[in-house]
């Protein structure tokens, strides 16, 4: 097996395992079957400088896939990712979402963020133990925030800290998932503000049917 970036080409691939979850579980937070553009945008949207999205292979089968990007549009959430995996049924079991997950996870120290997310449907407890196993703690549990197949679904918030920052923020730098304006959760209060520069117009969000738990987008714009 082969962990590496994802290319155009792995696609079909990643597209028949997120269909299957769509289709048969409840970490994806929506019934509506995806499509390959909607692959295409989340391969554009986690291309970007600090984000990730990355296959596992072997031979020519995607066995799995896992992506990071913002956990937040808001700039003072701009240390902060989110991750999301996915294996392909019958190659569960193997090692392959630790892997995924291993790469990800040092991809993101690399890229110097401070937390890493992961957004569990609450009865999704091999994902949940696999992300206990490399470190992340129960953040949270938001109980019937979702719904599927007919029953409410509770979402699980996981954080995992990656790095041994000092207590305060780092100084402004811009982070690698900023898409601009991300200076001001760290002016002191009082101080002078410059306005913030327009976000990019990027790719479109992945999918913007969707909710899911270990989810890829939208990145959420509220609070
Ligand atoms: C959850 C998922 C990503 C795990 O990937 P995987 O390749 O099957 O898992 P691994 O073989 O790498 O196992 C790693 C660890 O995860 C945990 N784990 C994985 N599957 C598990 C299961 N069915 N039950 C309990 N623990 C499980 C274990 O702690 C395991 O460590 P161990 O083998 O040392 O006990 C994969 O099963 C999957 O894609 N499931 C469906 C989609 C999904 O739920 N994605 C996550 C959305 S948040």
């Amino acid at each position: 097996m082969l962990i590496r970036t994802a290319t155009e080409a792995d696609l079909p691939g990643v597209l028949e395992i997120h269909a299957h979850a769509v289709a048969r579980s409840t970490a994806i937070f929506t019934e509506v079957p995806p499509d390959l553009q909607g692959r295409r945008d989340w391969l554009a949207a986690h291309s970007e400088p600090g984000r990730s999205a990355i296959v596992a292979v072997e031979g020519d089968l995607v066995v799995g896939y896992g992506s990071v990007g913002p956990f937040h549009a808001k700039p003072g959430y701009r240390h902060t990712v989110e991750n999301s995996v996915y294996v392909r049924e019958g190659h569960q079991g193997r090692g392959t979402g630790r892997a995924l997950m291993e790469s990800l996870i040092a991809s993101s120290r690399e890229a110097g963020h401070h937390v890493m997310v992961a957004l569990v449907e609450a009865g999704n407890e091999g994902s949940a133990r696999l992300h206990r196993s490399l470190g992340f703690e129960d953040a949270g549990l938001l109980r019937e925030v979702g719904t599927k197949f007919g029953r409410w679904l509770d979402l699980r918030y996981m954080t995992l800290r990656l790095d041994d920052a000092p207590a305060d923020p780092p100084p402004d730098r811009p982070s690698p998932t900023d898409r601009g304006g991300g200076e001001a959760a760290q002016r002191p209060s009082g101080a002078a503000a410059k306005p913030p520069a327009p976000a990019p117009r990027g790719a479109r969000p992945a999918q913007s049917d969707e909710w899911p738990s270990c989810r890829e987008g939208p990145f959420s714009r509220g609070g």
